[in-house]
């Protein structure tokens, strides 16, 4: 998998790409993230990649040319091309799959007033990352090549994933660590039983009551399996969410 970005600011990337996580999976084969600046494809004598807005108002917009050459210059045959915009599909965990399926996606950050509109012709759409404005896209593509990275291949261990918030619907159940009491706040006795099944029933109840008082619009549009309503109903299983 190989995200490019398409910016005019690449030294916004330069401490996401050597940080934690992301800086060992960047140190994989498979997994690659190139910054290019659009403003070196420019046709400007003055450099200049954006202009006044037609019919008046605030701001600069960012014109069609650099944006396009540079595009045409990156893209190969199985590249997928996104504008960061707030007119984009908003991110989610489900269309952050469906993107790490691509072998190369292209992230254009818009700045200033956004792009000419014009540029959608061009490419193949546009992602949000929700309803506020940032002042540019570099943040935006971080956001969304992270969580791309996230899932891609041997960047965390596989079943770490599986009781994410969001991977199934629910959110996910609470971890405790060391020690065992804090403050006079223990840590549920049924994690220290070693009693496999009660801790996965525990953990799947809390993971459903959790997204049920939080996020109730996943809850209702969830298909609950025969296994979540026994867990969901058992009274015996202990539950501390109200
Ligand atoms: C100040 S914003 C432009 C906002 C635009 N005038 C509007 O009202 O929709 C500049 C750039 O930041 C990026 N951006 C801002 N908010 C975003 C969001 N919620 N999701 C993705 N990109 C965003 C886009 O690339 C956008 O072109």
């Amino acid at each position: 998998m190989k995200i490019t970005i398409l910016t005019l600011f690449p030294e916004m990337f330069d401490g996401f790409k050597t940080t934690s996580i992301i800086k060992r999976a960047l140190e994989k084969d498979n997994i690659e993230l190139e910054v290019v600046n659009f403003r070196d494809y420019t046709t400007d004598r003055h450099q200049k990649v954006d202009d006044t807005p037609y019919g008046g108002g605030n701001g600069m917009v960012l014109s069609c040319q650099p944006i396009v050459d540079c595009l045409k210059s990156v893209k190969s045959y199985n590249s997928k091309t996104y504008l960061m915009a707030p007119t984009g599909v908003c991110l989610n965990q489900k269309l952050v799959r469906q993107l790490a399926e691509n072998e190369h996606i292209i992230l254009v950050c818009g700045h200033y007033e956004g792009f000419d509109h014009r540029i959608n012709n061009y490419v193949d759409g546009a992602i949000s990352i929700g309803d506020y404005i940032l002042t540019g896209g570099e943040l935006a593509a971080q956001i969304v090549s992270d969580a791309i990275f996230r899932v891609s291949d041997g960047v965390i261990a596989e079943n770490s994933h599986l009781d994410e918030s969001f991977e199934n619907d629910f959110l996910e159940y609470p971890h405790y660590t060391k020690p065992f009491e804090y403050d006079g706040h223990k840590v549920p006795e049924v994690l220290i039983s070693g009693h496999h099944l009660n801790i996965s029933n525990y953990r799947l109840k809390q993971s459903m009551l959790i997204t049920k008082k939080y996020r109730k619009d996943l809850f209702e549009r969830h298909n609950f399996t025969k296994r979540e309503l026994k867990v969901l109903n058992d009274e015996k299983i202990f539950a501390d969410i109200d």
